[in-house]
């Protein structure tokens, strides 16, 4: 087996809640989908006899009229998380230097590190990114994640087109970018070296199902629909994608009380004297004791525990926002853990 293998630490999933609890730990979506995601899935099953479509063209389609882009300019994946990996194995060569500014997503290290690229790992305070160290640099990839996990902040734009300046290629990772007031969906429509990724997992609640797409130059599109694997989406899946887009304003009322909620989150946890990150996402971060996670475990309520991660000193919890009731739940116990430990 390949020497990296013996250095690279597997992805942690944290843990998978079983039984009655309230999981918030995995920033998925709470809600239900909508009635006719639902109609969709169900009417999808008589075709599951045969492949899906190999070129993805009535998805791609769909995303292309959603986001008013060209066809030709997106990609698809299983999940984001495959498109961070082809992304990589099309653009990195050996000991090519690829900037993953810290603290952020752990997976652009695995597939920087299969790539055995030279690997740089800037720490920002907060992720609160600088460019200069890009213009040092000069990067043959940066990746880049805004919103960020887990701070939950976005990078601003102007320090962004600065690194787009500096670096051969940029992935822009923008996951939870429905829950953000900007978005960086332009910088791949002007820049030929951008790849701005997105999924269906967050916004849309179709993380079981797994897709992803990426919008960028043609050129790379074309590089990434090469390489990826052949029938990466399930054709339920595909359906279940197209039928989502069309119940958009269902989404956007779930979205509505995500963004409620996170506020509210906010200030119930800050009355309580924690801290909690400014967040464009649908999870906050929160800096608590090293005991609270056990805490929040033995009372049932999973989330998930941040810790030794470079550029966030102490500990953390990245608390995805669920339904109110949930949310509630965390917040009790959150508030009876405190009265506990000053007692
Ligand atoms: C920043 C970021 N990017 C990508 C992913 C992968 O998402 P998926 O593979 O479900 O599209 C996640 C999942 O949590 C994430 O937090």
């Amino acid at each position: 087996m390949r020497g990296v293998l013996k250095i690279i630490n597997p992805y942690d999933p944290g843990i998978i809640p079983e039984g009655q609890v309230v999981n918030l730990s995995s920033n998925e979506n709470p809600y239900e989908p909508s009635e006719s995601v639902k109609k969709a899935f169900l009417n999808s099953l008589v075709k599951i006899n045969r492949y899906p479509d190999a070129s993805y063209s009535r998805l791609k389609k769909a995303i292309s009229d959603f986001l008013g882009v060209e066809v030709e300019r997106i990609s698809v994946g299983c999940g984001s998380s495959e498109l961070i990996s082809r992304v990589c194995d099309a653009i990195v060569e050996e000991l090519d230097t690829v900037a993953i500014p810290m603290p952020s997503y752990s997976l652009y290290l695995i597939y920087a590190m299969l790539r055995e690229a030279s690997i740089v790992t800037p720490v920002f305070k907060d992720y609160e990114l600088e460019a200069e160290i890009f213009e040092d640099l000069k990067p043959k990839l940066s990746m880049i994640c805004s919103p960020n996990n887990p701070t939950g902040n976005k990078v601003k734009k102007k320090t962004v087109e600065k690194i787009i300046e500096s670096s051969e290629f940029v992935l822009i990772d923008e996951a939870y970018v429905e829950f953000s007031d900007e978005n960086m969906l332009n910088f791949a429509l002007e820049f030929e070296n951008v790849i701005v990724l997105r999924t269906f997992s967050k916004f849309f609640g179709l993380a079981g199902l797994r897709i992803g797409y990426a919008i960028s130059s043609k050129e790379i599109a074309e590089a990434i629909e090469k390489i990826r694997l052949p029938f990466a989406i399930s054709s339920v899946a595909v359906e279940v994608a197209i039928s989502a887009i069309k119940s958009f304003d269902y989404y956007a009322e779930v979205r509505r009380k995500i963004i409620e909620e996170r506020t509210r989150m906010k200030e119930e946890l800050e009355k309580l004297g924690l801290k909690v990150f400014p967040s464009q996402a649908n999870f906050l971060l929160v800096k608590v004791d090293e005991k609270t996670f056990d805490f929040l475990l033995n009372s049932g309520i999973v989330v998930r525990k941040v810790e030794n991660f470079l550029g966030l000193e102490g500990s953390h919890l990245r608390i995805t926002v669920g339904k109110r009731e949930e949310n509630e739940a965390l917040i009790e116990a959150i508030g009876s853990y405190l009265r506990k430990s000053s007692a």
